[in-house]
């Protein structure tokens, strides 16, 4: 029994118009809307932030972005700001998504301000680190981890970081239908708690949730979140459907 409350998250990435988004939030919380042994994130496009906070209202379930701008506002066309967010009744917010590092060339040092700025406005930041199919043949996993973990979280002080949720994708296994073993993940998940324990200290690391993401499915998902160090999940096509990703929410109920 650990003293982590499992979290699945969706990430519904460029899919789901406002309405669309607003029939699959009813959906998801008209079966686990009043779960409280395991903590539901959705997060749907910005577009859509509005009409799912809606359907979410009066529910257990949280409302999360996928992005966010470090700078409170100002001259920075086509972007959204923590406060923009928060007035939408979004809690939590996807840092460093591998698309985002790799696509938008957003680099650790960029994403630590954002780290920062969630924090200070009280959004929980959904911190993403991962390598890729080259690193890990190459034998560099967790030297580019640890660089991903350490810069990414620079400057966050000890009482902000249990606020704190890491997500490891390895960035090979993401849409791509490879998941990591249950080893593979289970080590790097060890392997970032005591990069998290040097950082925090073990009373706040071990509070910390360290969620999978890549490829993660009702068949593969009781395996993993059996894993003491595996969290929970940061679901990405398999949260675009109801039925899957509440299955998803029962296998981490069920590996408590
Ligand atoms: P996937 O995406 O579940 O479709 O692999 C996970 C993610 O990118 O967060």
């Amino acid at each position: 029994m650990t003293i982590r409350n499992k979290l699945i998250a969706g990430n519904w990435k460029m899919n789901k118009t406002s309405a669309d988004a607003a029939a699959l939030a009813r959906d998801i919380t008209s079966v686990a809307g009043q779960r409280t042994d395991v903590e539901v994130v959705i997060c749907p496009p910005f577009t859509a932030l509005e009409s799912a906070a809606q359907a979410v209202a009066g529910t257990q379930l949280r409302l999360g972005a996928q992005n966010m701008h470090p700078e409170k506002s100002g001259a920075f066309t086509g972007e959204i700001s923590a406060e923009m967010l928060r007035a939408l009744f979004v809690s939590h917010v996807i840092l460093g998504h591998s698309e985002r590092r790799t696509l938008f060339g957003e680099t650790d040092g960029f994403i630590n301000l954002k780290v920062l700025a969630a924090l200070k406005n009280q959004l929980r930041p959904i911190f993403c680190v991962g390598e890729t199919l080259t690193e890990r043949e190459a034998g560099a996993t967790l030297k580019v981890v640890q660089a991903q973990v350490e810069r990414g979280l620079e400057g966050v002080g000890r009482e902000q970081a249990v606020e704190i949720v890491v997500a490891y994708e390895p960035v090979w296994a993401i849409g791509t239908g490879k998941v990591a073993t249950t080893a593979q993940a289970q080590e790097v998940h060890a392997f970032i708690r005591s990069l998290l324990t040097k950082l925090f200290g073990d009373v706040v690391a071990q509070k910390i949730r360290i969620l999978y993401g890549g490829s993660m499915k009702p068949a593969n998902a009781p395996e993993l979140l059996a894993q003491p160090d595996i969290d929970g999940g940061l679901i990405g096509g398999a949260s675009l459907e109801a039925r899957s990703f509440l299955e998803l929410v029962t296998a981490a109920a069920a590996a408590k």
